[in-house]
């Protein structure tokens, strides 16, 4: 099959949301400590209306209508998610109800779960379908959906919410380098969620930091390697166009594009300049334990990475500075950022994308764009999505009111009986929400 990848995107996030330096305030946290420290603006939540199913509903029933595609012609349906409504029926399940409606009841796949990583496991299922002898010439749509809540603390700023819905086909203007993937798998207790009661992790932040960080340069050198054995010459981060990141909080993505840069110096790639190879000398005898603990390396990295971060990171930050952690529709959201922003000039280039799931998994992969056939271009993409528009139109909560949805949430994760508000106010038309759950913990949702 050729050029096999992603024809069609569209994303939704809540319309409810609050400042970054409103919750710094609120919670005591020092000036700057969230919008400098951790690099984030704002974060969206669902409010009880809202929740990782309903998202989904009014991601693919737009997405569906906007591309005019027939629900028919969908032939593999692939959802990732962490947000644990039911620990046996699938989301996808929930959302046959859009197909069956129009007669299809004859598509594969199902949900995929490990942390962040379960949107990237999806992807790689349909994009392998559509690559195997099993295809039978339809669509394969992934789905992303997550609502990221912690408990009050130090994590709770790095929440989000958000759905991304991806259409993959052959003739695609975003195309997957599929041989040059490179994987770390592990076992590790960095971030999860033990308490089937809760819907909030067990976080070990320092820990997820520097598990995420050594994931980060195994996939790469795997990445590396496996292009350099191909290719025939080395990679270096001068082959790559935009570098898209699992973006949990924008400082993160930070550090990581300035760690590539320290194993392009350790690597003595072409793309490290005698300047920057100069100021990282000091720190050429590390070991990789000691690099991932120094803080003079983080400084002296980030500092020599500056100038290529802007160029090749920042276009691709605006949702997840705007929403914060979307979990699966992390990496995807951070992807959709760069066509928002650059979609007029992306043709011919390589995007290098860093999927990280805590537990852990995690892949390196690569991406070639092409500007491709309307509707599938990345200009329609771009229009499609509109992320101006539902970044501009969002509702600031203030803190207070936000803590007490938190707690309602609490209160409503895992029970049945109650209706909600049924308050679909400041939701756009098209939205879906949730109206109802049973006593059987059915659950019910409108369209508004
Ligand atoms: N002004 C500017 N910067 C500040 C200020 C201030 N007033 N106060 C603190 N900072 C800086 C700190 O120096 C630090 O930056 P640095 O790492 O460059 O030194 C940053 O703000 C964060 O401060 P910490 O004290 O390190 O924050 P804390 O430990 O309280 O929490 C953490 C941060 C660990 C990320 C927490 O939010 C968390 O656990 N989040 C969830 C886990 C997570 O997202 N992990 C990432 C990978 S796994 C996944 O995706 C879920």
């Amino acid at each position: 099959q050729k050029n096999v990848g992603i024809l069609a995107m569209e994303i939704y996030f809540p319309p409810t949301c609050i400042q970054q330096e409103v919750l710094e305030a609120h919670d005591g946290a020092s000036k700057g400590k969230y919008t400098i420290g951790l690099g984030q603006d704002c974060m969206g939540f669902c409010t009880e209306v809202e929740d990782v199913i309903s998202m989904s509903l009014t991601t693919v029933t737009s997405l569906l209508e906007k591309y005019k595609i027939d629900p028919k012609q969908i032939g593999r349906l692939e959802v990732g998610s962490e947000t644990v409504i039911d620990k046996s029926k699938s989301i996808k399940t929930f959302l046959m109800q859009i197909f069956e409606k129009c007669g299809n009841t004859d598509i594969e796949g199902v949900d995929s779960t490990n942390a962040c990583y379960g949107g990237t496991a999806a992807l790689f299922n349909c994009v392998n379908w559509v690559e195997s002898s099993s295809w039978d010439g339809r669509y394969g749509l992934v789905v992303c959906t997550d609502s990221a809540v912690y408990a009050e603390g130090p994590a709770r700023p790095t929440g989000g919410a958000a759905t991304i819905a991806m259409l993959i086909g052959t003739d695609a203007p975003i195309t997957f380098e599929s041989k040059f993937r490179g994987s770390h798998m592990s076992h590790a207790y960095d971030f999860y969620k033990p308490n089937l009661a809760s819907e909030y992790p067990v976080v070990d932040g320092k820990l997820s930091q520097t598990c995420y960080l050594m994931a980060l340069d195994s996939c790469y050198k795997r990445y590396c390697k496996k292009y350099e054995k191909l290719e025939g010459k080395q990679f270096s981060m001068d082959d790559a166009d935009y570098f898209v990141f699992h973006s949990p909080y924008n400082k993160l993505v930070q550090k990581s594009f300035a760690r590539l840069m320290f194993n392009d110096f350790l690597r003595n790639a072409s793309s490290v300049d005698e300047s920057a190879k100069e100021k990282l000398a000091p720190f050429s005898t590390l070991t990789g334990d000691e690099s991932y603990a120094s803080r003079d390396l983080e400084k002296a990295t980030q500092q020599v990475a500056k100038s290529q971060y802007d160029v090749k990171v920042q276009p691709t930050t605006l949702i997840p500075k705007q929403v914060g952690n979307m979990y699966t529709a992390s990496l995807y959201a951070a992807f959709a950022s760069l066509i928002h922003n650059k979609h007029s000039t992306l043709a011919g280039k390589r995007v290098m994308m860093f999927s990280y799931g805590s537990g852990l998994s995690a892949t390196m992969f690569s991406l070639r764009l092409r500007e491709g056939q309307h509707p599938f271009s990345l200009s329609n993409i771009a229009n499609v999505m509109n992320v101006a528009e539902k970044l501009k139109s969002r509702n600031e909560f203030p803190p207070e009111k936000f803590v007490e949805i938190m707690k309602l949430m609490e209160h409503r994760y895992g029970a049945k009986d109650f209706v909600t508000s049924k308050d679909c106010s400041l939701l756009s038309p098209g939205t879906y929400y949730l109206t109802e759950v049973d006593s059987m913990y059915r659950r019910f949702y409108a369209k508004k």
